[in-house]
């Protein structure tokens, strides 16, 4: 079975939430790629989508310079679901009005059916109401010709509106979001019910696929991957393993900045347990070289990325025979990488990840999981049978421990920190917050302060703890673990760990804090 034989075209007018309209079609088990808003309408025959959404975006469907959608695609005889500006744009272009709302209208929000609203809203509603979000500062005034009122607010009478023989929908709110309660019901309705997709997109059928095409691509040549230890290489070995065995040969690194037992972690996993080609190269002392004295942030990311390279590199190049260079490069990156158009992830840090590809090596990409979300990449990885303890691991930030250590980076440092992180990550998931929080480390102090041991007055670091909650990762809360969790850490970390006489808990959020400390 084709899994891809079933389509949705998202058009993103660059909302924030219009990678979650994607998520939202995944996790109803259909295929569906976002592009710019200007995709051209030979280009979407081509694509040939059972259906299109249109998302939010920014500005006003009547400012001048606002960005337009190829109207033709409106009489493709496709289903289109338009989402804020998506349901404007719509209403415009069969002859609806679109106005500056006299107050605008950012939060929750109650719509109230109205008239007969058709199959997008079975269950949607509940006793005719449904909680939602909004965010917007127009609203159709006149309702297009064809359609009708499906749901009104207190303030937006027009919150929905349908016109059902030719399939065509808009919604003034976000049915994406969390805050929108039922609104998974109703993407869910749009790409089932509306579009007649069955659901192909399953973790089973999504690694047969990949494992069909690693196959076709890869032939008999010899494949080389970079392991992290991190959820995305994991997965892409073990799909690529699965499908091509023995031809994959993975280099994993072991910078000194890993996690405590990471380096063996990975091995077991992998070379024992799974019985793939793993060379591990023990570079810390290289790090550690390279990094004696740097103390600024973005250079210790840069020394970090480039000494990674030029040690893979090096490993791989004794792979004389290797044709492909594996990635976990997934969805997301695909799209920010792309995204110029609508041009919002601003870098803030610079990030340097695994493989960045040294062009001299002139080996093919194969990125196995180009298309998944990390939610389906984590499900895959479960499938694959991974240890959940890999797959479901809080991100670890590329340059490690190196940005961990405020100031320069030596190996007592990161061996302190290693011990004290295990010991809070250990209790966060021996008293069940693991999974609870998106990201919890700790954090290594290049200062010193007085403390009392016994008799004894001590003088030595300290270490601070950091635990967040976030769905992005873009803006992040400190999460409220229970002062006694904190005061058993804070015991066991002084207690256990030489150096460290000293514990503080950050209560900083992002913005205006950053999750990572350097
Ligand atoms: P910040 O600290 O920018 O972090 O709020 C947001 C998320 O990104 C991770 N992070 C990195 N990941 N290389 C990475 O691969 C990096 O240099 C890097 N810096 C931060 C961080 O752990 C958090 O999940």
């Amino acid at each position: 079975m084709d899994i891809h034989s079933e389509k949705i075209l998202i058009l993103d007018f660059g909302s924030q939430y219009t990678q979650l309209i994607a998520r939202r079609v995944r996790e109803a088990h259909v295929y569906c790629e976002l592009h710019p808003h200007d995709m051209g309408i030979e280009e979407i025959r081509a694509f040939a989508p059972k259906g299109i959404i249109i998302s939010g975006g920014p500005k006003s469907v009547y400012e001048p310079g606002a960005p337009t959608l190829d109207e033709r695609l409106l009489e493709l005889g496709v289903p289109v679901l338009g989402i804020c500006y998506g349901m404007q744009v719509m209403a415009r272009h069969f002859g609806g009005e679109v106005v500056a709302a006299g107050k605008r209208e950012y939060g929750h929000a109650e719509v109230i059916a109205q008239g007969e609203p058709d199959q997008l809203f079975d269950g949607f509603f509940v006793e005719e109401k449904s909680p939602v979000w909004m965010s917007h500062g127009d609203h159709v005034a006149r309702l297009p010709e064809g359609f009708t009122v499906a749901a009104a607010t207190a303030n937006t009478p027009v919150a929905a509106i349908q016109n059902s023989a030719r399939g065509l929908y808009g919604v003034q709110f976000h049915p994406e979001v969390n805050h929108t309660p039922r609104g998974e019901i109703l993407l869910d309705n749009f790409v089932r019910k509306i579009c007649l997709c069955h659901g192909h997109w399953t973790p089973g059928r999504i690694i047969d696929d990949a494992v069909a095409r690693i196959k076709g691509q890869v032939g008999s040549d010899r494949v080389v991957l970079g392991l992290s230890g991190g959820v995305d290489s994991s997965v892409a070995a073990a799909l690529i393993h699965r499908a091509i065995g023995e031809q994959l040969n993975c280099v994993f690194v072991d910078t000194g900045l890993l996690r405590l037992g990471e380096g063996d972690q990975v091995m077991a996993t992998f070379a024992e347990n799974m019985g793939v080609k793993v060379v591990r190269v023990d570079a810390e002392e290289r790090f550690m070289g390279a990094l004696a004295g740097v103390t600024d942030p973005e250079r210790k990311r840069k020394i970090i990325g480039n000494m990674f390279i030029e040690i893979f590199e090096e490993a791989a190049a004794a792979l004389t025979d290797a044709r492909w260079l594996a990635q976990g490069t997934i969805y997301p990156d695909v799209i920010e990488s792309a995204g110029g158009k609508t041009g919002k992830a601003q870098n803030i840090k610079s990030h340097h990840n695994v493989g960045g590809l040294p062009e001299h090596m002139k080996l093919k990409l194969l990125e196995p999981l180009r298309e998944l979300f990390k939610d389906e990449v984590r499900a895959i990885g479960d499938e694959l049978g991974l240890p959940r303890q890999m797959v479901w691991r809080h991100p670890f930030p590329g340059p490690g421990l190196g940005v961990r250590i405020l100031g320069a980076v030596t190996k007592e440092y990161a061996d302190i920190l290693r011990q004290a992180d295990a010991i809070y990550i250990d209790e966060l998931y021996q008293n069940g917050w693991y999974d609870k929080i998106s990201q919890a480390f700790a954090v290594f102090l290049p200062v010193k302060s007085v403390g009392v041991m016994g008799d004894g007055r001590t003088y030595e670091h300290v270490v601070a703890l950091r635990a967040v909650e976030t769905k992005d990762f873009m803006t992040a809360a400190w999460s409220q673990l229970p002062y006694d969790l904190l005061a058993k850490i804070a015991d066991r970390i002084i207690n256990e760990v030489r150096g460290v006489n000293r514990v503080v808990y950050d209560i900083s959020s992002k913005p205006p804090s950053t999750i990572e400390w350097e």
